[in-house]
């Protein structure tokens, strides 16, 4: 068994039944994901289920007023990522939706964290999401103590995680380890003793959970 396959066969039992997971469509997906960049499940549920009824398709958020998208994400805050959504909507609305994970790029308000979930959600391109949720699932399976927010740290991370998804379904994989960090693998109280992957986890093996990941200060 690979580690994704433990982690995924959780994460079908015990993910959360979430409506963009639910979808195919890229545009669904790619709002979702805008929501979630600095939003909480919870919080930003709401707002995706408005901003698909007030605009059910790219092109009728690509032909809304800026003031009419504002008026709807009130209340999420980061205003930025509100002129990027409708930035973003003009532009796929133009361009159709982009099919890889360079091409998702080039989207305003798309980088590279939200590249990379949407075109492995869409698309199923193996290329790993790594969110702070994520580097510290790596860092504690795989006991990493060089600091996560160092260069060193983040490519280490990165490496670990692309080997981790290598050869597997990308978007399953994708959600369940963001799923693992989320739910089980949290900062303070991890719940070690229903972890899919306790048996694999260095870092618990060594007792240093807590002291994992290492972040240094800025
Ligand atoms: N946060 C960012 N993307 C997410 C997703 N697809 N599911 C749950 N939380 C998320």
């Amino acid at each position: 068994m690979t580690l994704s396959s433990e982690l995924r066969s959780w994460y079908r039992i015990s993910g959360r039944d979430l409506p963009w997971r639910r979808t195919r469509s890229p545009y669904a997906i790619w709002l979702s994901e805008i929501i979630l960049q600095q939003t909480r499940v919870a919080q930003g549920l709401p707002y995706y289920h408005r901003f698909l009824e007030t605009f059910p398709t790219v092109q009728s958020l690509a032909d809304a007023s800026e003031d009419e998208v504002l008026k709807l994400w009130e209340g999420l805050g980061y205003y930025s990522r509100a002129r990027n959504l409708h930035k973003g909507a003009k532009f796929i609305a133009k361009n159709g939706f982009p099919s890889s994970y360079n091409t998702w790029l080039e989207v305003p308000g798309v980088g590279p964290y939200t590249a990379a979930a949407v075109s492995s959600f869409v698309n199923n391109e193996s290329v790993a999401v790594v969110d702070g949720n994520v580097q510290r699932v790596l860092a504690r399976i795989f006991n990493i103590d060089t600091p996560v927010n160092s260069t060193q740290g983040i490519k280490i991370i990165r490496e670990i995680a692309e080997e981790v998804i290598k050869d597997e379904p990308a978007a399953e994989h994708n959600q369940a380890i963001m799923e693992l960090g989320a739910l089980i693998c949290s900062p303070k109280n991890p719940n070690c003793e229903n972890c899919p992957l306790n048996t694999r986890c260095l870092a618990l093996e060594y007792k240093v959970i807590d002291q994992r990941p290492i972040k240094i200060k800025k």
